[in-house]
C-alpha cells in the first residue's frame, strides 16, 4: 500500500491525512476481495523498517492501527472474514497486542475471505523465524536435519495453509518488493502501478485481476504443454 505520504504531500497536506485516506482505500479493497470471492488478501501496512520513520509519523501509525481494529473488526466479522496479523508482534505496545490477539480469536472460525495484515512484518524475519521453528525441532530431536523440505518450511512460515499468493499488486509506482513476502511470492505474478495507495479503487483493483487473467502462468512447463 504505498503512496500515502506522496498523495498528501501533493496537496499540500500533512502525510497523516494520506494514511487516513489509505484505510478508505483498504475498506474498499477488502469489501471488493470479498465480493470477487478472492479467498485471501494479505496487506503489508508496517515493514520492519518502517520503525526508522520520524517518531511522530510511527507513533500515528500505531493510533491509527489500534483505532480502526477497533472500530473495524465488527464489520469484519459480520461479513463472515477472517482476520489475522503475521509479523512480530513483540514489537507493538500491549495494548495493541491485545486488541489483534481479541480481533484474531473473535473471526477465526469465520469461513469467507481471510484479511492477512503484515505488520512489524519483514520476508527474511519470516524465513528466520520459520527457519528458528524447525531447527528447535531438531535440537528436540523431534526431526531429522535430512528431512528438512520446502513443505516443512512452507507450513512453519506465515500464511501457512492458505492458497499459495497468486498476484502481488504494489501502489505507488516503485517496481520491487522492499522484503514483502519473499518465499511466498515464488510464483506469483507481479503487478506495478502508479497510483497511489490512497486514490486506488475498485476499478483499480479490477485493472489489476485483468491483467493476471491474461497471463499464461506455466509454473516451469513450457507453454505447449499447458494446452
Ligand atoms: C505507505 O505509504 C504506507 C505505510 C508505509 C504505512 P508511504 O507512507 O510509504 O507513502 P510514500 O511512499 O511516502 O508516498
Ligand atoms: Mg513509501
Amino acid at each position: 500500500m504505498d503512496g500515502n505520504g506522496r498523495w498528501a504531500e501533493r496537496k499540500s497536506k500533512h502525510r497523516v491525512l494520506g494514511h487516513k485516506h489509505g484505510v478508505k482505500s483498504l475498506r474498499k479493497a477488502i469489501v471488493f476481495a470479498n465480493e470477487q470471492k478472492i479467498e485471501a488478501l494479505t496487506i503489508f501496512a508496517f515493514s520492519s523498517e518502517n520503525w526508522q520513520r520520524p517518531e511522530q509519523e510511527v507513533s500515528m501509525l500505531m493510533e491509527l492501527f489500534f483505532t480502526v481494529l477497533n472500530s473495524e473488526v465488527k464489520k469484519l466479522h459480520k461479513n463472515n472474514i477472517k482476520f489475522k496479523v503475521i509479523g512480530d508482534l513483540s514489537g507493538f505496545s500491549e495494548r495493541l497486542q491485545k486488541k489483534v490477539i481479541e480481533a484474531e480469536h473473535k473471526t477465526e472460525n469465520n469461513s469467507g475471505l481471510t484479511v492477512s495484515v503484515a505488520a512489524n512484518y519483514g520476508g527474511r524475519w519470516d524465513i528466520t523465524q520459520a527457519t528458528k521453528k524447525l531447527a528447535s525441532l531438531v535440537a528436540s530431536g523431534e526431526l531429522n536435519s535430512d528431512d528438512i523440505n520446502e513443505q516443512m518450511l512452507d507450513q512453519a512460515i506465515s500464511l501457512s495453509g492458505l492458497p499459495p499468493v497468486d498476484l502481488m499488486i504494489r501502489t505507488g509506482g516503485d517496481q520491487r518488493i522492499s522484503n514483502f513476502l519473499l518465499w511466498q511470492l515464488a510464483y506469483a505474478e507481479l503487478y506495478f502501478t502508479d497510483v497511489l495507495w490512497p486514490d486506488f479503487d475498485a476499478q483499480e483493483f479490477q485493472n489489476a485481476l485483468d491483467v493476471f487473467s491474461s497471463k499464461e502462468r506455466r509454473f516451469g512447463k513450457t507453454s505447449a504443454q499447458l494446452s
